[in-house]
């Protein structure tokens, strides 16, 4: 069966179950500064998740594209991809669990639909924890359809839960479907989940039925949903009987493209597999980014800078497979020519995408090369060092500012007899991780949260920042802009002259110094003139509204903001500055981060 057919299947059989099709959405989200990008068919019906109507009705199904880069390192195994095609059905208020399972049940194996071997079907359910109980309601409509005790696993939150992480707001326990691969077990516990490939994950039901609150308890929800998401690649690749989504007809003309660049055979050794996916897997991803119809081009932000990191490492992998020339393009349009009959936008993009690759990969070049420079210009000082060893925070600067790959690094350093401190490196990469992975991307499994608890703590350290800088530099200091980011904060703000060293370590001392001092965050609702005769910093310019909500930090900073803020300044960890910069003329920006918070 292929992409096309399984897609045409499902909808029909939805259909036939009374669900309403609706299209899928773009994959750059709307009014949502949570996530980067669309993760899951759920994510455009959050407001319907929440209780808000759908003109469609109670019963929905749809075919969404997603980009989903938190797993980009798995990248290169069977089943992992940045871009996928998710089938989901949805139940507002209607069917619920038992149901949800039965559609479920029947779309996999019955003859007429799917026709899996009911054999081969193995699923997990939420085992339980201190906080909420086991899903035994799931377990036992699989039971009653069939499914024996042995296929049935009962796993941990890691695993069989969907919502928001140590937040508030909807969520509750998911069952997910696998089919047996035949391979090998690889440890008498291998199962579902294990990672080894011999069980992919097709399908996952959700079920959010809790509605988590500010104590940590989970109270029933009224309105109950079923929330299901089904992966085409895996599902066709599991149909076809491959063995990886890679060797199903979606990749085909996308693996040509980079064999004919390469001299090199899919399907020759592991590593040239391995770098032929990740490219096949960025170049799709790339394609759609920036053929979406609300399309993105390479920068260093947001969405933009995922794809310049989608687009550098597929360079990368290109070069390591002894690619010299340009060879994006012609991938581009092997990806292009599957998927224009369904997503025309793609069509009209490609021009701008072939472009968008040539400039992206003549710029990396050109990094390579200055990268190269950096490196020759740090050799001195290291090779004074006895040890002859590159440090770590070193090495990862030259990859952050660089973007020089770390292999990169290793391979020059070993020219020169020098080795580098790869462990070290690896800390200051996950630190960096572990900031951006608070960021937008922490959201992508859940996508119910509004606002995050660290857009929240950066908030609460904006206004720290605006008070000592007004103490450190002068009353003139006026906010010209702010923009939160789940990572870091970025303060505009009049002054003319750049900040000395001095002034910068002050104005971070003193914010660092109201963190300690734990003060209480609150609010009070006044009028603009109260709130001004109290000494709270309005912004000039702005329009008020008669009454207005008047932030307090301890004794230290008086705001007329709307909210929301953490309740207690302790909370935020250390604050640094990132950088200063001019912004505009008598303008400048800060960007600020909050580490260990
Ligand atoms: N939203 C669920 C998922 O993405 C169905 O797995």
């Amino acid at each position: 069966m292929t992409a096309k057919e399984l897609k045409t299947k499902y909808m029909a059989f939805f259909r036939s179950k009374e669900h309403a099709e609706i299209s899928g959405k773009s994959l750059i989200p709307e009014n949502d500064p949570t996530v980067l990008f669309t993760t899951a068919g759920m994510h455009p019906l959050v407001p319907y998740i929440l209780g808000e109507p759908h003109p469609e009705g109670r019963r929905l199904a749809s075919c969404q594209k997603c980009i989903r880069t938190l797993d980009i390192d798995d990248v290169g195994d069977t089943s992992h991809l940045t871009f996928f095609e998710m089938l989901g059905n949805w139940s507002l208020g209607d069917y619920f669990k038992e149901q949800a399972i039965e559609f479920s049940y029947e779309f996999l194996t019955s003859k007429e639909w799917l026709g899996f071997n009911p054999e081969d079907l193995h699923v997990t359910v939420f085992k339980g924890d201190s906080e909420v109980p086991a899903d035994e309601e799931a377990a036992a409509a699989w039971r009653r359809l069939g499914i024996p005790e042995q296929r049935i696993y009962y796993l941990p939150r890691k695993d069989n839960w969907w919502g928001p992480a140590g937040q508030t707001g909807p969520c509750g326990p998911d069952t997910e479907m696998f089919i047996d691969t035949g391979k090998v077990a690889c440890s008498p516990d291998c199962r579902p989940g294990c990672g080894c490939g011999k069980y992919f994950e097709i399908w996952n039901d959700v079920f959010i039925q809790y509605n988590k609150n500010e104590q940590g308890n989970y109270p029933p929800l009224k309105m109950k949903t079923v929330d299901t998401g089904m992966g085409v690649e895996r599902t066709i690749a599991m149909l076809q009987g491959k063995k990886s989504v890679y060797d199903t007809e979606l990749f085909e003309g996308i693996i040509s493209s980079i064999e004919e660049a390469s001299g090199r055979k899919y399907g020759s050794d592991k590593e040239t597999d391995h770098s032929i996916r990740i490219i096949t897997d960025h170049i799709r991803s790339s394609v759609f980014i920036m053929g979406d119809e609300r399309g993105v081009k390479p920068s260093n932000l947001g969405q933009g800078y995922i794809l310049r990191r989608l687009i550098r490492r597929a360079i990368r992998h290109g070069r390591k497979l002894s690619i010299e020339g340009n060879f994006l393009k012609k991938a581009a349009l092997a990806a292009i020519d599957i998927y224009k009959v369904f997503y025309p936008e793609l069509i009209g993009a490609e021009e701008l995408i072939l472009k968008e690759l040539e400039t992206e990969e003549e710029r990396f070049l050109k990094t390579l090369k200055k990268g190269e420079h950096e490196f020759e210009k740090l050799l001195p000082a290291l090779r004074k060092n006895p040890r002859a060893v590159i440090p770590g925070r070193i090495a990862f600067r030259l990859y952050d500012t660089y973007g020089f790959p770390i292999e990169l690094t290793k391979e020059l350093a070993a020219e020169q007899g020098l080795t580098v401190d790869l462990e070290g490196f690896g800390k200051a990469f996950e630190k960096h991780q572990q900031l951006s992975k608070q960021g937008a991307e922490k959201s992508f499994k859940g996508g119910l949260a509004d606002t995050t608890e660290m857009t929240k703590k950066l908030h609460t350290a904006t206004h720290l920042l605006h008070q000592a800088l007004r103490l450190v530099l002068g009353d003139h200091v006026q906010q010209k802009g702010s923009n939160i980011t789940a990572e870091r904060l970025r303060f505009d703000f009049t002054h003319h002259d750049k900040m000395t060293d001095r002034e910068l370590m002050e104005v971070e001392k003193i914010v660092n110094q109201q963190i300690e001092r734990d003060l209480p965050v609150s609010f009070q609702t006044l009028t603009l003139k109260e709130a001004i005769a109290l000494g709270a910093i309005a912004l000039f310019g702005d329009r008020y509204e008669e009454q207005v909500k008047v932030y307090s930090i301890g004794d230290f900073s008086k705001e007329v903001c709307g909210g929301p803020h953490v309740e207690k300044t302790g909370i935020l960890g250390a604050f640094r500055i990132a950088k200063e910069q001019s912004s505009s003329a008598g303008v400048r920006r800060i960007r600020a981060v909050l580490q260990n918070s």
